[in-house]
């Protein structure tokens, strides 16, 4: 196959009705933080059962399409031995590689980040590639404060996202291209808009300096909406309309399909806005979801660390699942919480 009929295939698979991503590509710091708040210890034989445990879900590829892992997952096997790439095969769930190498200071642009890991890329792509990964996803953040983002920091970030977009596609994986524009603090949604509209358009400016082709990417953003410390709170509907607005600004219609992050939105909210968008008028674009807390959370309560939860702990992942693929449809209800 050909690179180009190579990453249609993987976008097919990808994007499709009903269906979206599992963020569960936590980097070590990242996982130590949530398997604290259950009282586990992040070692690599607790992190592998947790996650043999829900990508064994039955049924989970009913409605998630591609499944994003860390470096040390691709590795790593149940305990009948298949490989976690492998089990997700078996699921029909597309198994992607989390590839930037977390984020540092940006030198004279004090407040914002840059995110790591280009150097060498194309070489580590090869190897997660054999590991059975067809895509990769990269995530840039800005915080938003008085002085940040600077545009040093929204045309660095852009075109470090482009040129990692860029290297995957070389190399036949698709690239998940992630701008954060972080929930942090107490700025209005119009705030998080205007930012996010200016990171966006810079960012869809790199990709296209860089040849990137559009319609083999998929953008996983923010959703409009407050600063968590904001007493202010936006109603689903304040934040679809404020979403799409922003996105149909700036995304070009060749991109197949939009999947949000959750970004440190409830399960229950973050299901409810993306329900709402897809009740709008008709997109150029899929409207899906990317989610790792929003997806995991309950998941990882219900665990705890004990084997005697597994059941549960699927039960209750795939219960998130289903309420996205439902809201991708735009046919969600708050009653349908209750029904596990
Ligand atoms: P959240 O949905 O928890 O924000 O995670 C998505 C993700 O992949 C962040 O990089």
């Amino acid at each position: 196959m050909n690179i180009q009929d190579e990453l249609q295939a993987t976008i097919d698979a990808l994007v499709q009705k009903g269906k979206g991503i599992l963020a569960a590509d936590e980097s070590s710091p990242t996982i130590a933080k949530r398997f604290q708040a259950i009282g586990v210890e992040s070692t690599e034989e607790n992190r592998r059962t947790y996650r043999s445990l829900i990508l064994a879900t039955p049924d989970l590829g009913e409605f998630i399409s591609g499944v994003i892992l860390f470096e040390e997952t691709l590795g790593q096997s149940t305990d009948d031995g298949v490989t976690l790439p492998e089990l997700c095969v078996q699921q029909d769930i597309v198994p992607g590689i989390k590839v930037d190498k977390g984020k540092l200071a940006l030198p004279n642009a004090p407040g914002d980040e840059i995110s790591q890991g280009l150097d060498g890329l194309e070489l580590r792509l090869k190897g997660y590639k054999q590991q059975g990964a067809r895509f990769a996803k990269w995530r840039d953040v800005y915080h938003i404060n008085k002085a940040t983002p600077s545009l040093l920091a929204i045309q660095a970030n852009a075109e470090v996202l482009a040129r990692y977009a860029a290297i995957c596609q070389a190399q036949g994986i698709v690239p998940i291209v992630e701008p954060e524009v972080l929930i942090d603090g107490d700025h209005s949604l119009t705030r998080c808009a205007e930012v996010s509209e200016a990171v966006f358009h810079e960012v869809f400016h790199a990709l296209h300096r860089h040849h990137v082709v559009l319609e083999h990417m998929l953008l996983k953003p923010n959703m409009m909406v407050p600063g968590k410390l904001n007493p202010q709170t936006a109603s689903p509907h304040e934040v679809a309309v404020q979403t799409v607005k922003i996105l149909r600004r700036t995304v070009p219609a060749a991109v197949p399909s939009i999947n949000f992050l959750s970004g440190g939105l409830t399960p229950e909210v973050a299901t409810a806005n993306l329900n709402v968008m897809n009740q709008l008028d008709p997109q150029p674009w899929e409207l899906s979801f990317s989610y790792g807390r929003a997806l995991q959370e309950p998941a990882l309560q219900a665990w705890k660390g004990d084997a005697v939860n597994a059941q549960k702990t699927q039960a209750a992942l795939y219960q998130r699942a289903r309420l996205n693929g439902i809201a991708r449809y735009g046919k969600y209800g708050e009653d349908m919480e209750s029904n596990l």
